[in-house]
């Protein structure tokens, strides 16, 4: 018996569940898998069912057999998934559930709401010899909240009646809206809460603290956005005052993606709302390889799912040839929240030896390396 990292739970064996999902999901949890049998990472992994499959069949792309795997997990591994817009994922239905008006909502946003992982966390670090850095010494860590903001899924298209009329008493900015028919303008809801600001607000400036990062820059749109933003961007500056030993700034999300390109070593932890931390992670990302290398996690207090940013990538499934290593370093991040730091730190130093030497590369690096290929040279270093 050990202790996990969390919650003080003692458990023999850590409980992972194991999502592959669809297309390229399934090859880079393969590769993961190799790295962390090496480290002789005392699991039992349990497969679940999640992804495009499931919703073309049963109707449900994270199905309630899945939740339940969720609840009985330490940890889970997700791959990637397959999302498509309304239409076509009714298109896609077997004959038997068309017309039964199911609609398809991402599984991954879902699963975040449904167990409150209202962290996102997403590191972009340059390792040395990347050839696909875009410039060196890059080291942004990306705290993106994940349960409210534009993503809460409270949506009105066509907009009823009742909600116009109520519209139309309360804000006056809808004057301007208010003779166009319901079914010409649709409406999504973003919403914010004081809990959700501070608790990833108070996230990114615990990690700054712990990881000994000098500044949390607080991005957000708060001169036009005013309600939601404004409150955001007011919380980041009072929890600031908080933590005397790290410099805040704050940057308006349109001009951060300029300061970001032109002057990257100067900024280190972000925070953001939803969408815009969903937005400014793929560009961070991109500064330090692209999708291949974004890992992320997203953590409530109780449980913890670890996936690479990037997509199914439909185009490649099957060819075993994208980059597992976004995938291997999320299940560094997950060794690292079990609290098993030594094997975290291990596989991280492992990854970036491979990096650094080069000589193993997949096809986004320049090289012909396959998925498998790279995990097997990562694991040869543990
Ligand atoms: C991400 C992805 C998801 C998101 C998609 C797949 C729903 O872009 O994890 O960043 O928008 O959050
Ligand atoms: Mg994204």
């Amino acid at each position: 018996m050990r202790p996990t990292g969390r919650g003080g739970i003692a458990v023999s064996q850590y409980r992972i569940a194991w999502l592959p999902g669809d297309g390229v999901g399934v090859e880079v949890m393969e590769a993961a898998k190799i790295c962390l049998d090496a480290l002789k990472f005392d699991a039992k992994y349990t497969h679940g069912d999640i992804g495009w499959e499931f919703w073309r069949t049963e109707g449900e792309s994270f199905p309630q057999r899945t939740i339940d795997l969720l609840k009985a997990s330490n940890a889970a591994l997700f791959g990637a998934i397959t999302s498509k817009p309304a239409k076509a994922a009714e298109a896609e239905l077997v004959p038997e559930l068309k017309g039964k008006g199911l609609t398809y909502r991402s599984p991954i946003v879902r699963m975040r709401q449904m167990f409150d992982l209202y962290t996102c966390l997403r590191p972009c670090k340059a390792y040395p010899g990347n050839p696909l850095n875009y410039k060196d010494a890059i080291d942004l860590v990306i705290f993106r909240e994940n349960t409210e903001g534009l993503y809460a899924g409270v949506e009105f298209s066509p907009v009823p009646e009742e909600l116009k009329a109520a519209l139309g008493k309360l804000s006056k900015p809808f004057a301007h809206f208010a003779g166009t028919p319901g079914d010409e303008f649709a409406i999504t809801c973003k919403i914010n809460t004081k809990r959700g600001c501070e608790r990833i607000i108070r996230a990114a400036f615990e990690y700054a603290k712990l990881h000994g990062y000098p500044k949390v820059t607080v991005v957000h749109k708060a001169n036009v956005v005013r309600a939601t933003e404004g409150m955001f961007l007011e919380i980041g500056k009072r929890i600031a005052k908080e933590y005397p030993g790290i410099a805040v700034d704050d940057a308006n999300v349109d001009a951060i993606t300029m300061w970001l390109l032109k002057n990257p070593a100067s900024y280190s932890v972000l925070v953001a709302t939803n969408l815009f931390g969903d937005i400014i992670s793929d560009l961070a990302a991109q500064m330090v390889g692209g999708l291949g290398f974004a890992c992320s996690a997203n953590i409530g207090d109780t449980l913890g799912v670890f996936e690479p940013s990037h997509g199914s990538a439909p185009k490649y499934a099957g060819q075993y040839k994208v980059n597992p290593i976004a995938m291997i370093l999320s299940a560094k991040m997950m060794l690292a929240w079990l609290g098993e730091k030594d094997m975290a730190a291990k596989l991280e130093a492992a990854t970036a030896a491979v990096i650094r030497e080069g000589t193993v590369r997949t096809y986004d690096m320049g090289g012909a390396a396959t998925t498998l290929e790279m995990g097997e040279a990562i694991a040869r270093k543990l």
